[in-house]
């Protein structure tokens, strides 16, 4: 004989207890499959390219000051420095660090900011072209610049500013040859490379800045 108290008196065998209990487990159901959804999306069968393992804690040490952020281990250095840091110096021209014009310098070394993630950089040193003047100093290529006239549009003038004076770090005697070679990587849409060299001879002449 069947438990009378899990009837109804109206014989249909199914009363509100069964309905709350069966209610609230199709609730759990459907929360559980939006859950099971959003995870399997995530990880990239629902939508492409959008796994993420979150933000982590990272120290940059840009132009002489730490910075923490908290950035996804996907983060381009050229993003962080120009979205996290507002150094908007480096240029973001065309995703394929084709241009130079986003040179920054690591570790003294001239590097294309869009080549490289963020969490590369950690414990390493890096320059941006904000760091060649304190708004009294001007770094001498920079002046050097103005003075032959080496910019048009401008876009590609940071990179160039980098690229030459990683040149210049490294031989403050640089020759012609050894400047157009270490500036090859970087282009000019305007063609101002007559002014940027002429610039750069003029300081490796005097033995550098
Ligand atoms: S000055 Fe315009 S791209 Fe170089």
């Amino acid at each position: 004989m069947p438990d009378q108290s899990q009837t109804t008196n109206r014989g249909s065998g199914y009363n509100r207890r069964d309905f709350l209990k069966g209610s609230g487990a199709a609730v759990a159901a459907t929360a559980i499959a939006a859950q099971a959804t959003d995870e399997v999306q995530a990880q990239g069968k629902g939508k492409p390219n959008v796994v993420s393992s979150g933000a982590t804690k990272v120290k940059l040490t840009v132009n002489g000051k730490d910075h923490v952020l908290m950035l996804e281990p996907r983060a381009v250095l050229l993003d962080v420095l120009r979205n996290d840091l507002n150094l908007t110096g480096c240029k973001d021209v065309d995703d394929r660090t084709a241009s130079g014009a986003d040179t920054v310098m690591i570790d003294g070394k001239p590097v294309l900011a869009s080549s490289r993630l963020a969490i590369q950089c950690v414990g390493q040193t890096i320059q941006t072209v904000e760091s060649l003047s304190d708004g009294k100093n001007v770094d001498e290529v920079i002046t050097g610049f103005v003075k032959h006239d080496a910019m048009q549009c401008g876009f590609c003038t940071p990179g160039f500013v980098m690229a030459t004076r990683a040149v210049l770090n490294k031989n403050p005697k640089a020759s012609l040859e050894e400047i157009q070679k270490q500036l090859g990587g970087n282009i000019c849409r305007c063609g101002t490379y007559h002014g940027i060299t002429k610039c750069a001879l003029e300081i490796a002449k005097k033995g550098g800045a």
